[in-house]
Parts: structure tokens; C-alpha cells; sequence
């Protein structure tokens, strides 16, 4: 029971007693002051959470001292001397108490002390760069060398800049819901299925000559050993006067002798694109599992005239270049990596060998 109950029960007793002899009788407080001198004693403090304990029970504004100060107040004149020495006495001791609990708890930081210091500390893993990253950064560092500028793009798309600008038909089959992920095919809007529409947003955007580069996410509706349904690409656009097939040709075996050494096998092949013309691709030769196999990297060409007049450029002044690459297969080559989706387990087995 707490004091202040202790004291009601007491004085509406005193008050019956008060009917039959007239003394009302303190003396309890008395035994009350003893009883709490020993809760202060066997008191420990040890933590933040011990002091507030404390507080909340004895010395705070709610604790058991206030409370029987409150009492003492009604307490007749002739009776309070013994009962004063005694409280004050008390006083003393809860605020010794108190301090002495202070000082304990800062100076062992408990709040720290509440864990086992003794344990063995825990080991921390250092970070390791996803191979991804190593070679997309230093894919940029190459065409920064040259005089490519990094530009970024939106991976939300409409269909215009993914597809309509870029010369696409209507029934292009890249426009079905086979092979993009539509956001929302009422108002066209997809998760862009290559960098190229930088390319748009570029030209739509800056007066030539232009020269930059683009990597990114892109999507596709696609998964197997060589196929991710996400995947990187960087796009590449040069647009100036008498920009030719052979500066686009150029600049990518400086690419590819820089990337992969001066003794890399490469094929450079005719493709087709709707977007640009003459179009080609370029193969890399690699060896996996004893087998020697080609891996297309990129794919480039010659910006369809029809593609500049869509993003307000002259034909007829400027032409200009566009070749798109894929990062996991840059990097699948450089660390002769068979299965791309090694790339996403996030296996620290395997992201720690790089
Ligand atoms: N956007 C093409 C693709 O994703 C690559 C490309 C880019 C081709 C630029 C030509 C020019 O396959």
C-alpha cells in the first residue's frame, strides 16, 4: 500500500478515534519513516533505469518523501518534534542516496555497462564493389577520355521517346507486352527496354554538336543464362557536321582495345535497327567452358535521318552516330561469368571475388 493510502486509512481512523478519546496518534508516521529509511538503504543504482526507479518511487515529486512531508503538515504541534528529526533525517539520506546514484551511473556510462563488455567484439564485413559497377565505371572513364559526356535518363518511359521517335512501327514487335513491361498501356507508358531514348531526350534537348553517354537500367520481358528481365546498357551519341561510319567505327575499336586489350577477336557485322542506317553489332571472342563463342556486345549505326527530324535536328547539316552496349556482357567477358544471374543473387561468395 502507498504512503499517501496508508494515511488516509490512518486518518480517517484517527478521526473515528477522535469521537471516542480525543488524541489523535502520529506515531505510525513514525514506523512509516523507518520502513522507507530501509527501502533507501537496500536501494541499488546501478543503471539509468534503477535512477528513475528511484525517482519515481522515493525521492521525485510523487515519491514517498513528498508524501510524508504532505502528512507531517497535518500533524499537531506537540507531535511534530520527534516526527521532524526523524523526516529530516530521511531527507538527507534520499538525496545522499540519489547522489551517490549519479555518480555511478555516469561514471560507468551504464547505459553501455548493461552489455557484456567481455564478449569478443563483432566482425565487420567490408563493402566490395558489385562487379557491375567496377565496369560501368570504368566503361565511362573510357569515353570521358574522348570527350563523351555522362547524361541520365528516365527509366519510366513513354512510348514516343522508347519507341515512337526512334522510328518503330505501330506493329513493332518490341511493342508488345511479350517483350516490355508496361506501367500503363492505355497511356503507353513503360519501363524503357534500352537506353536509346536518351538519345531522343538529348537531341530534343541540346543544339549539336553533341557528344555524350548514357548508362542505366533497362527492362525486358526475358530470363535465362544470358538474359535478365533487368539489365544495364550504356548509350553512346555523337552528333556534329560530317560525322561518318567510319569515326562510329573508329571509336569503337578504341573502346574495345582500351576494354579488352589490343589482341581481343571482335566481328563487326551488318544489323538491322529501326533507328538508325547503316546498322551493325559487334561480337567478342571468348572461350568458356574449352569452347571458343562469339558474344554480342553492342549495337550501333548511323542515326536515321527520319530520327533527327523527329527530335528537330537538319539532316540535310548535321548527321550523326549511336551505339548502345550491354554492361553485364561487358562483364561477363572480362571475368568469364557464363550465367548472368550470378549478378543478382547477391552471394557474397561470389560478389567477394572481385
Ligand atoms: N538500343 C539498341 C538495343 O538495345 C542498341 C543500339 C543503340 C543500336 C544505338 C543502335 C544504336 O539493342
Amino acid at each position: 500500500m502507498k504512503v499517501k493510502d496508508k494515511y488516509i486509512l490512518v486518518i480517517s481512523t484517527s478521526f473515528q478515534l477522535i469521537f471516542f478519546t480525543f488524541i489523535p496518534n502520529f506515531n505510525f508516521m513514525l514506523n512509516e519513516i523507518a520502513e522507507i529509511t530501509e527501502k533507501v538503504k537496500s536501494f541499488q543504482i546501478k543503471t539509468h533505469a534503477d535512477l528513475t526507479l528511484y525517482k519515481q518511487e522515493i525521492s521525485g515529486k510523487n515519491g514517498s518523501l513528498n508524501d510524508l512531508f504532505e502528512m507531517f503538515k497535518t500533524i499537531p504541534g506537540d507531535q511534530k518534534k520527534d516526527v521532524g528529526k526523524a523526516l529530516n533525517e530521511l531527507k538527507i539520506l534520499v538525496a545522499e542516496k540519489f547522489d551517490e546514484g549519479v555518480t555511478f551511473v555516469e561514471s560507468n556510462n551504464v547505459t553501455k555497462s548493461d552489455k557484456d563488455e567481455t564478449l569478443p567484439g563483432k566482425f565487420l564485413n567490408f563493402g566490395k564493389r558489385h562487379p557491375l559497377n567496377l565496369v560501368n565505371e570504368e566503361v565511362i572513364n573510357i569515353f570521358e577520355k574522348v570527350g563523351f559526356i555522362t547524361k541520365e535518363g528516365p527509366e519510366v518511359e513513354d512510348d514516343w521517346h522508347n519507341f515512337s521517335a526512334l522510328n518503330f512501327t505501330h506493329d513493332h514487335p518490341a511493342r508488345d507486352m511479350q517483350d516490355t513491361f508496361f506501367v500503363n498501356k492505355e497511356n503507353n507508358i513503360l519501363l524503357r527496354t534500352h537506353t536509346s531514348s536518351v538519345q531522343v531526350r538529348t537531341m530534343l534537348n541540346e543544339k549539336p554538336p553533341m557528344r555524350i553517354i548514357s548508362p542505366g537500367r533497362v527492362y525486358r520481358c526475358d530470363s535465362d543464362a544470358t538474359h535478365s528481365p533487368v539489365f544495364h546498357q550504356c548509350e553512346g551519341l555523337y552528333i556534329d557536321k560530317n560525322v561518318s561510319f567510319s569515326d562510329l567505327k573508329d571509336t569503337l575499336f578504341y573502346f574495345v582495345r582500351s576494354y579488352f586489350g589490343n589482341d581481343t577477336k571482335v566481328r563487326f557485322r551488318p544489323s538491322y535497327f529501326p533507328f538508325t542506317e547503316p546498322s551493325a553489332e559487334m561480337d567478342i571472342g571468348w572461350t568458356v567452358d574449352g569452347k571458343f563463342k562469339w558474344m554480342e556486345i553492342l549495337g550501333c549505326g548511323m542515326i536515321d535521318p527520319n530520327v533527327l527530324k523527329n527530335c528537330g535536328i537538319d539532316p540535310e547539316e548535321y548527321s550523326g552516330y549511336a551505339f548502345g552496349m550491354g554492361i553485364e556482357r561487358l562483364t561477363m567477358l572480362r571475368y568469364k561469368i557464363s550465367d548472368i544471374r550470378l549478378f543478382y543473387e547477391n552471394d557474397l561468395r561470389f560478389i567477394n571475388q572481385f
